[in-house]
């Protein structure tokens, strides 16, 4: 039998570790991902919000999926716009993902409207544009469904990823 990956999380003696928020982000920190912006048009402004619970989720239909807190104030003016764009940062775009997880978002931040008119970020290693399908409830997230109506690479450029709470990127493009 294969030993335990960790021995922090087992070694408390008499039981069980609660699974608090806390652990839950220390060790789901293990889980390396990409790191996206969702944008969409709120009007004539333009929203997002980092994101790294981004992924693909079906080609036939063609879906993709992300997980907004429920504390987001972007993720209703997504939903009211009914469309979005997913834009896969690159290796050197970690400041512009720190802005999208801040306030003043769009400050100095370049961009062009996608064929659906969502925000398509400059630099992005991909854009992908979708109409908002479904919402289902995900503990203290929701879980958004998008139908693809677009998509393209983009650069050819280093991925930005996202690990124990930090940015790194891969070695190879
Ligand atoms: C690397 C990274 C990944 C993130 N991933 C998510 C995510 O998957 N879901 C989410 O709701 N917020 C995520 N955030 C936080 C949001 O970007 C940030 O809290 C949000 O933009 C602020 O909330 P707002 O919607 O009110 O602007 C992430 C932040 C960073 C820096």
């Amino acid at each position: 039998m294969a030993a335990h990956a960790a021995t922090e999380e087992t070694a408390a003696p008499g039981g069980a570790v609660p699974v608090t928020g806390e652990r839950m982000r220390r060790v789901l920190g293990a889980f390396c991902t990409g790191v996206v912006v969702v944008t969409a048009m709120d009007g004539d402004e333009p929203v997002g919000m980092a994101c790294q619970s981004f992924s693909s989720l079906s080609l036939d239909p063609p879906l993709v999926c992300f997980c907004p807190g429920a504390a987001s104030t972007t993720w209703p003016r997504v939903r009211a716009a009914r469309r979005f764009a997913v834009n896969v940062l690159a290796a050197d775009q970690g400041g512009l993902c720190r802005a999208m997880a801040g306030r003043d978002k769009f400050a100095g931040v370049a961009w062009t409207p996608g064929p659906g008119g969502s925000p398509l970020l400059d630099g992005a290693l991909a854009w992908i544009e979708a109409d908002v399908e479904r919402e289902l409830p995900g503990g203290d997230h929701a879980i958004v469904v998008g139908r693809v109506r677009d998509l393209a690479a983009g650069r050819a450029a280093r991925p930005l990823l996202f690990f124990r709470g930090g940015f790194g990127h891969a070695l190879a493009s």
